[in-house]
């Protein structure tokens, strides 16, 4: 087995442009490195620095995490958008905490079985965190090979069996080489190969993309529909919760009413929050973050 025909331009690549990001340092703790993909997952890079950084001074371990009612973690979470995340942290430090000793584990089907890591965060953890060899395709990665070994502009909307047999079969064979690559190619799709307006010119693997070769055709697949928040249910939840977190304890339903004017969408909305445990409706009528 040899290193794929991208990996040492690829690797090199990164050397020189990386980002300095804090979760990529050696020194980040497998915690602090759980705690990045699951915020990566649904929030740039910018809006998940300061948040990571709060989270991981505040609770350095899943121990501090655990020992903390869950509406902590939703109150913590703040304005990172898609809070369920912030419910699923909060039970894997309680599942690592209660069943691993406080260890994160460090093999892939142990991290796949914590609640809420499907197969890309135990994927990027064993990979990131313990220098294993495991395919990573998050959607930066999964543009990247689109265009470099399938020729196409964007990838299919989920993804496919053939995907995770591509990156598989590119997957340098040294494991420290091949986290190194996973994160590499994650970077170049992040600042080089991006999805709008891609900067080719600075590609280190132009010379060999199969889409740049075949001169780029433009995307001719279904609509890709970017996401929309304003005047959404989303967006709703996203008020109520905020109404909660800046709060000291329980609000009346008064100040939940108040942050938007739709009677019908607000209560879907409270409701959604409520049967995710997001939020708590007290016997009294009021509401509060879980305990
Ligand atoms: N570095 C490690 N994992 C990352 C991710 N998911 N997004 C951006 N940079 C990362």
């Amino acid at each position: 087995m040899s290193d794929n025909p991208y990996s040492t331009a690829v690797l090199a690549w990164y050397e020189a442009h990386a980002r300095d990001l804090p979760w990529r340092h050696p020194d980040a703790s497998p915690w602090s490195v759980l705690v990045s993909e699951i915020m990566l997952q649904q929030t740039p890079v910018v809006r998940v620095l300061p948040a990571w950084k709060a989270w991981t001074e505040r609770w350095p371990t899943p121990a501090d995490l655990a020992k903390e009612p869950s509406g902590e973690a939703v109150r913590m979470w703040n304005r990172l958008g898609y809070p369920r995340r912030a419910l699923r942290l909060h039970a894997c430090a309680k599942a690592i905490t209660e069943e691993h000793g406080g260890q994160v584990p460090d093999d892939h089907a142990t991290l796949l079985s914590l609640p809420g890591v499907g197969a890309y965060t135990a994927a990027a953890v064993a990979s990131f965190a313990f220098g294993q060899r495991h395919a990573i395709l998050d959607t930066n990665v999964r543009r990247v090979l689109a265009r470099a070994e399938s020729g196409i502009e964007y990838p299919p909307k989920t993804q496919t069996k053939a995907e995770t047999a591509l990156a598989e079969s590119l997957l340098p064979p040294e494991p420290s080489v091949a986290a190194r690559w996973g994160v590499a190619v994650m970077e170049l799709g992040a600042l080089v190969c991006t999805a709008r307006n891609p900067a080719c010119a600075d590609c280190p693997i132009a010379g060999q993309c199969a889409w740049k070769l075949a001169g780029k055709p433009p995307y001719d697949g279904p609509p890709r529909r970017g996401q929309t928040y304003a005047g959404t249910d989303r967006q709703v939840r996203g008020r109520l919760l905020a109404v909660l977190r800046d709060a000291v304890g329980p609000v009346p339903k008064t100040a939940l009413d108040a942050v938007w004017d739709d009677h019908i969408q607000r209560e879907r909305a409270l409701d959604a929050l409520v049967v995710d445990g997001l939020v708590d409706p007290l016997d009294d009528g009021r509401y509060a973050l879980p305990s």
